[in-house]
Order: structure tokens, then sequence, then C-alpha cells
């Protein structure tokens, strides 16, 4: 692989003073990330900014120099924002790049940017500010289909299906209540992101290298203006700066060491990823079976099915069956971060910079598959005739043993006189309720002839009435918590949106 480049000088480049020979071409393609962490211009430019107006406050640079310097990187920020930034062979990250370019609009004093800052603590700041936006942005994307699973839910507070367990036929239930299980699943996910931003929105810069800015510049007040979270007041270090706002004082690393080899927030998002993908791989995994001829419980939309070149009749459920595939690789994204993480000697290494692809192919994947599935669901239709078809009296078996229960039979007894009526009609080669009372009788002298009232699957679904139960009635309160706990979410999702 020949003219790949290598021929750059090597004093080109930002490390270039000790060096007096090239970089070999292939080690160039192999230590470069801009093809990859150019996604992190905004957040890179952001952090410079405010990183200027922290020198200046500490008196390394001018106020004046300070203004030339934000000047020049809003100018490299619109170009990128406009598609006019044009990368350059010597760029060998996403760092050198905006600086470079910053060089080459307002000149030397760009030179006066890195001072006291290193690559180690500015990649570290970057990720975490682009870590919190993607986490609002996922928030956004599960928040949809959550509102998707709600509105399916209110259609079909009454419509009778199987529950499963071991994907055997267990006990009637609602498809609401179906659709209420994933709901509650993706809201756990939502939280779990929101702790996760909680422990990302913690300042590294100001670490430099590894052992701290020697330049004396007030790191609290720098996180506060990029945004991270206030201190908590009333610690033991918000006390020396009780004059200062606490909103004006965000939180900062506490080790400089720490502060630019921890990527734990990395691993914790790739883990909310992982179990979002988990969830919408359950969720597929249901629809998948529910939407075969076997069952007919739903039909999906055109828009979310694809059809087969060979045989003509198919309509599959690729949106589905993708979901599905994907979560292998959101589960492989965490275990590759985490397998690279574990040996790291402190602190900073280059092994680090391998962060950046499993993290941003996770939340590409998501960013499609969140969508995709809310699109599916909001468009599925519902075969209530198939779901009732399927319910078989013996899924009312426990509903016999409770029908005992409350003639004062020990639970245990009952279960397993109900069982012998199962067991009874399977040689009769009949169904549950078609035993006769004779048949009935001759198990337990407890059974009536209202027995026959027992073979009700509304009323055995009415009877699951306590909190987070399958009754129409717990349903509906499930609905107005869930959606109590949606409007709740886009409110804060809203407002910190302006802000
Ligand atoms: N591209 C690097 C990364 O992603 C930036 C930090 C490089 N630091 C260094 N000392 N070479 O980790």
């Amino acid at each position: 692989m020949t003219g790949h480049r290598g021929d750059m000088p090597a004093t080109g480049k930002l490390w270039g003073g000790r060096f007096s020979g090239e970089t070999d071409a292939l080690m160039k393609r192999f230590n470069d990330s801009i093809g990859f962490d150019i996604r992190l211009w905004d957040a890179d430019i952001r952090g410079s900014i405010a990183y200027a107006g922290a020198l200046a406050r500490a008196g390394v640079i001018t106020e004046n120099e300070a203004a030339t310097l934000v000047r020049g990187l809003r100018e490299v920020h619109a170009e990128f924002a406009g598609g006019r930034f044009e990368v350059k062979p010597g760029d060998e990250d996403i760092h050198t790049a905006v600086e470079r370019r910053l060089k080459e609009i307002v000149g030397e004093v760009a030179g006066k940017l890195h001072t006291g800052r290193s690559r180690n603590d500015q990649v570290a700041t970057d990720l975490r500010l682009f870590c919190l936006d993607a986490i609002r942005d996922a928030q956004h994307a599960i928040c949809d289909l959550q509102s998707a699973l709600l509105a399916q839910a209110r259609s079909h507070v009454r419509t009778l299906m199987p529950g499963y367990t071991h994907l055997q036929r267990a006990q009637p239930i609602t498809f609401a209540h179906w659709c209420l299980s994933y709901f509650w699943q993706f809201a756990r996910d939502v939280e779990r992101l929101d702790d996760c931003a909680r422990r990302t929105a913690v300042l590294p810069l100001g670490s430099g290298a590894l052992a701290g800015n020697p330049f004396a510049i007030d790191r609290e007040s720098l996180a506060a203006e990029i945004g991270f979270t206030p201190r908590r007041r009333g610690g033991a270090e918000d006390r020396k700066d009780a004059a200062v706002p606490s909103r004006l004082r965000g939180q900062v690393t506490q080790n400089s060491l720490d502060g630019v080899s921890d990527r734990d927030f990395v691993a914790e998002l790739l883990f909310c990823c992982a179990m979002i993908g988990v969830h919408l791989s359950r969720l597929a995994e249901d629809l998948i079976v529910y939407s075969t001829a076997e069952f007919g419980f739903v039909t999906f939309d055109d828009a979310y099915a694809t059809g087969s070149s060979l045989m003509p009749q198919k309509k599959n459920p690729d949106a589905m069956e993708l979901a599905r595939g994907k979560a292998g690789r959101l589960i492989g994204n965490l275990t590759a971060v985490l397998t690279m993480l574990k040996g790291l000697p402190m602190s900073y290494n280059k092994d680090l910079q391998e962060d950046k692809e499993p993290l941003f192919d996770s939340l590409d994947t998501l960013a499609l598959a969140l969508p995709v599935a809310a699109g599916a669901i909001r468009t599925l239709k519902v075969n209530a005739e198939r779901m009732r078809a399927a319910l078989d009296p013996a899924m009312l078996a426990t509903d016999v043993a409770e029908y005992l229960v409350r003639k004062g039979v020990p639970f245990r007894e009952a279960h397993h006189l109900s069982g012998r009526a199962v067991a009874l009609a399977e040689s009769k080669g009949v169904r549950l309720n078609e035993l006769e009372i004779g048949d009935w009788r001759l198990i337990s002298p407890r059974f009536d002839q209202d027995i026959v009232r027992v073979f009700d699957f509304a009323q055995s679904v009415a009877s699951r009435d306590v909190t987070g139960g399958t009754s129409p009635r717990a349903v509906r309160e499930q609905i107005r918590q869930a959606k109590r706990w949606l409007d709740a979410r886009r409110k804060t999702q809203d407002a910190r949106r302006t802000t």
C-alpha cells in the first residue's frame, strides 16, 4: 500500500519536534482516528471555546487573544456545520484538524489554545459532551416507541389473548397488558440513561496529559460553562466557594490520572444501549412469532415487511428480525470496550482510541432500530379474533383451582384436583369446559353446578385486579401511570432541549 500520505514531513505534526523520521504509511493509517472521530467536531469546538475563556481568566492569555481564538473557533464551527470543512492529509484526529484550521484562520495565536491542555483531557471531555447529546437523542427515540406501545394498549384493553410462559399457553391476558410490559422495560432504559448522564457530566479538562494543569485554570467554572452537572450544594468542597452560586460551578474529575483514562461512561452508555437492544429483541421475537400463519395474532404493515426474491407468497418481518439481530452487535460493542479497558495500565493509553467506533456503532444502530420499531408498532394490525381463538379452556385450570380455594380447599390440594380434571378431559378427548357435572363430582364433591361459570376468559382476566394485573380496570390504571410517566419525561426533555 504505497503513497498513502506517508510522505508527510513528520515535523508538520503537532508532536513533530522530537521526530526526524517519517511515519510509515500503514502506521499512519493505523494511528489516524480522523476517519471516525470527526463526529466529535461540535463537542471539540465547544470545549475549546470554553477552554480559551478559562485560559484568559487564569491570565495565561489576554482577553483579546481569547476573543480571537473564540472568533476563529466559531468560524471553524460554521465550516463544519455548513459541510465546508476540508480534512487535510496531515489531520491525525479531530483535535489536530480543528487546531490546524484555526491556525489558518487566526494565525500564530492559535498555538496558545493548547496551553496546559493535552489531547488526553481534551478527548475525554469531547467524548463526554458527545455522549450527553447522544443520551438525549436516545431518550427521545425511546419515548416515541413507548408512545406507540401506549397507543396500541389504549385500543386493546379488552382484547383477550393467551399469555405464555415457556411459550406454552398459560393464562389469558389482554393485548394491552402485553404492550405495556414492554413500555416499562423501556421506561427503565430511559431512567438508566439519566443515571448514566449524571456520571458522564463530569469534566476531565484540566487533567492535562495525566498530572494536572499547571496554569491554575478554574475547572469548576469551566465545567459549568461547558454544561456539566452543577455541583450539589452543601458538599465539603462547596463551602470554600460559598459565595459562588452552585450553577456556576460544575462537577470536575477529582484525579487527573483517572480523569484522562476513565471510560466508565462509555461502557455504561454501551450497557444502556445493549439493554435497550435486548428489550427490542424480545419485543421483536414476540411479534415475529405472533405474525406467523400459525399464530396470526398480528400483521405487519407493508411499510415494515419485505418479500422474498424466490417465494412470491412471502411477507417477512424483517424489521423485527433486524431489531433482534442488532442486539448481537450492541452486546458485542459493550464487550469490545470492556475488554479493551480491562488491562490498561494507569493512565492514558492509545488503546482508549478504540472506545469510539463501538460507541458510535451502538448509537447509530439504535438511531435506526428505535424509530423503525416505533413505526412497526404504530402500524401493527392486531387480529383480535385470532388471539381470542387461541384461548383454550385448559388455560382456566388455575381458575378452577381458585374456585376450590374460594370454597376453603387448600391451594395445593385444589391444584391437584384441577390437574385431575385436566387429565380426565384429556382422556375423554373433550375440552376442560366440556366435562359434565358428574365428572367434576367424581373428582371432588366440592365441585358444584356453578363450576361452569369459571369458564369465562373475560372474567378470569377481570379477576386479576391487583395493581399490575391484567384486568381491564388495572390496565386502565396502568395506562394512566404510563401516560403520567411519559408526560413527565417529555416535560423534562423539552425543558432540557431549550436550555
Ligand atoms: N485520538 C486520540 C484518542 O481518541 C486522542 C488522544 C490522543 N492522545 C495522545 N497522547 N496521542 O484517544
